[in-house]
């Protein structure tokens, strides 16, 4: 599949979510991806390290550095109070974030976490100053079903707030028989997809769905990321397994090193 145009302002992103991974030693691997960036093996692409919220004050200076975002991987929608074990954009933002994944169907699937949830959480980033990567994505039942496009879409349209825009919202299609599997759609379903993404945002947004950044996640790995990144539409990738070691995810954003962004 030949590459898409890519219009100037959707710069490339890839981010690493380590999930419940990590421990204060495992950041050896962040300051590697760190240098890595910095060194210019991804290219021009933004790379963010969404990390454990414990693990986000210890890799602040580092990451800003080099050039690199922080996320964490979920907040409450309300900026402080009586939330036991919960936490807010804003103390994500204070530790050292500028961006927080919400809407992770583990997250979903989880906690109970619907579409107007992360509605409200996704404008909980938005007060913070965070950017929201909103994940969507359809099961195995529901793609077999032929109801891919019809459960992302009401997902898209449920929530992302009306006030999102190309600066503050990434989306990320996340098929979640795709997570941790190994398995991937195939490059048209993919091409599909975020075309069907792209266009959804805009009649819900106009304005805004030509220009946001669309990732793919869901098992990319350095073999099969250079396709996938270079099918159109696809943004970038959030990246889940493969993030947790340097070699892999520089394996993997490894793919812009070369590329200019198109003009
Ligand atoms: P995976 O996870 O890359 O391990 O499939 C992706 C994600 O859940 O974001």
């Amino acid at each position: 599949m030949t590459e898409a145009p890519r219009p100037l302002g959707r710069r490339p992103l890839v981010a690493g979510n380590w999930k419940m991974n990590g421990l204060r030693k495992d950041l050896a691997e962040a300051d590697k991806i760190c240098a890595a960036t910095a060194a210019g093996e991804a290219g021009d692409a933004e790379i963010v390290l969404c990390l454990p919220a414990t693990l986000l004050a210890a890799a602040a200076a580092s990451c800003e550095a080099a050039g690199v975002g922080l996320g964490g991987q979920h907040c409450h929608g309300a900026p402080a109070g009586p939330f036991t074990g919960d936490i807010s954009a804003e103390m994500l933002k204070d530790a050292g974030a500028t961006y927080v994944i919400l809407g992770h169907s583990e997250r979903r699937a989880g906690h109970n976490e619907g579409n107007a949830s992360v509605r409200e959480k996704s404008r909980a980033a938005f007060r913070a100053g965070l950017v929201a990567i909103v994940c969507v994505g359809e099961t195995r039942a529901q793609r077999e079903a032929g109801d891919a496009m019809a459960i992302v879409g009401s997902q898209l349209t449920g929530s992302i707030p009306g006030e999102a825009t190309p600066e503050t919202l990434v989306v990320a299609y996340e098929p979640v028989w795709a997570i941790g599997t190994g398995l991937t759609p195939t490059l048209k379903d993919i091409a599909d997809m975020h075309r069907f993404i792209r266009e959804r945002v805009e009649a819900d947004i106009p304005g805004v769905g030509g220009s946001i950044r669309i990732l793919y996640g869901g098992s990319v790995k350095p073999g099969n990321a250079a396709d996938i990144l270079s099918t159109p539409n696809v943004d970038g990738a959030l990246v889940g397994g493969a993030s947790l070691t340097a070699k892999d995810f520089m394996g993997v954003a490894g793919v812009f090193q070369d590329r200019r962004l198109a003009s």
